[in-house]
């Protein structure tokens, strides 16, 4: 039949004929993020975003980037009639705290909307205080779903954002990942909304570091790779937007680490994190995640920087599942990503590894755990427990992973 054929075809590609195909998964994708994309939309568009939702604003912020750059100034001018309360000081991996205390200040304030501007710290502490604002215990009951906690049948205070950090996807997805270093916890948790409008402005990440520009860089790529390594095979409609993305990140992001204002560099790779984490590459496919369960067990124990973690990892997960059953996706990998031509399956899918390795060492970060000051293998066991038992390891990624087996990743990134 004409179906068979067509799957045929899509095997094909993959070279491996399966008997019993497993098709396109079905799915709802409803996401009503309102995106302004380009050089100063804040000007026109912040005042009138912020108030559709009222005048009493709560503004969230990190440390010092947008006072240096200059940001906090025009945003305090553009907005100077409204009612503003500020919550500053959230961390990189943001903390637990954080969200309590915006949660009080929400609710003191009587706040009708929430600004976000930063990175994506910034924003994931804020969608969860805009769904603390309407709970009345602990908000890490809201992490953890504890004591009937739930964020899906509670109302969410509208975020609004101003994106200065390419990477996370944040923007205009649901989740959130929540710190809570007395437990040596990192863990994602999702609302019912995503943002209600994100202002991406390109030239706002000038000034973002040559190490967080690559953390960035290798976080959209890491979201790339864990959405393309799934089993589905006949999805080339969202294994072809992927490679598209996965090229747009390699060739840039090198750019905007020797030429942070080049304005093509920076734009390339905003509209890349967002299209990498807005849930749309995702659609149709099968497996879960596999590098960052296990990225968010390093950030939890030693609060490194999610980004550098991942490109420590990606390359070791990768070789430790190369095997006959998957070399052909990694095949295909090398061939539409890394335009590599010639050789064996087995051949191309090697050399794809090696020069994601290649890329990622050239964005200048450590290549190592020692590197980020991970010296010894204490907690790795715990921490291979936790990523297991939270990321479902054993069961939902595209080749499964045990204890022992993520215990080896970890060692062969030392
Ligand atoms: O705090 P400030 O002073 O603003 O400095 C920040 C921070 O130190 C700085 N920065 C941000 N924009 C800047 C800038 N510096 C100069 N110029 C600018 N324009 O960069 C540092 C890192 O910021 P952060 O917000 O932590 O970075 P990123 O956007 O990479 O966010 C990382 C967090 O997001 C989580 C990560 O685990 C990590 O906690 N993730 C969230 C996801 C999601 N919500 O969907 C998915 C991701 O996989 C990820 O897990
Ligand atoms: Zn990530």
């Amino acid at each position: 039949s004409l179906s068979a054929i067509f799957t045929y075809l899509a095997y094909n590609e993959l070279t491996t004929y399966k008997e019993a195909p497993i098709t396109m998964q079905d799915f709802r994708f409803h996401n009503t993020t309102d995106i302004r994309f380009g050089t100063d939309v804040i000007d026109a568009g912040l005042h009138d975003a912020v108030t559709q939702f009222g005048n009493n604003v709560l503004l969230v912020y990190g440390g010092q980037s947008i006072k240096k750059s200059g940001l906090y100034d025009r945003v305090k001018a553009l907005l100077h009639d409204l009612n503003i309360t500020e919550l500053s000081g959230v961390e990189p991996n943001p903390k637990i705290d954080s969200v309590r205390e915006g949660q009080r200040l929400a609710k003191e304030n009587n706040v009708d909307v929430i600004l976000a501007v930063g990175g994506g710290s910034v924003i994931d502490a804020s969608k969860v205080i805009a769904s603390a604002y309407y709970y009345d215990g602990d908000p890490w009951d809201l992490v953890v779903k504890a004591n009937g906690a739930d964020r899906m049948k509670l109302n969410q205070l509208p975020v609004v954002d101003i994106l200065t950090l390419a990477a996370t996807g944040t923007e205009m997805n649901f989740g959130s990942v929540i710190s809570n270093p007395a437990t040596h916890q990192k863990l994602g948790t999702q609302g019912p909304n995503s943002p209600a409008v994100s202002f991406l402005d390109p030239t706002l990440t000038y000034t973002v570091s040559a190490w967080q520009t690559a953390a960035g860089s290798i976080d959209i790529f890491s979201h790339l790779t864990e959405q393309y390594f799934d089993a589905q095979p006949a999805n080339d409609a969202s294994k072809g937007m992927i490679e598209g993305l996965m090229r747009a990140v390699i060739k840039w992001a090198p750019i905007a680490l020797e030429h942070p204002d080049s304005y093509d560099a920076r734009a390339n790779l905003m509209w890349s994190a967002t299209m990498a984490l807005n849930g749309i590459v995702q659609l149709g496919g099968q497996d879960g995640w596999t590098v960052h369960p296990l990225e968010h067990e390093l950030s939890a124990y030693y609060d490194i920087t999610h980004g550098v973690g991942l490109g420590i990892l990606t390359p070791r997960w990768m070789k430790f599942i190369l095997s006959d059953d998957t070399e052909a996706l990694f095949a295909r990998f090398g061939r539409n990503v890394w335009h590599i031509d010639n050789g064996s399956d087995r051949e191309i899918a090697e050399l794809a590894i090696k020069k994601t390795y290649e890329w990622l060492n050239l964005m200048q970060i450590p290549m190592t755990l020692p590197g980020v000051d991970i010296n010894d293998d204490q907690y790795f066991d715990a921490m291979a427990q936790s990523a297991v038992k939270v990321g479902h390891l054993d069961t939902a990624p595209y080749v499964n992973l045990s204890v022992e087996d993520v215990k080896k990743i970890y060692q062969d990134s030392m």
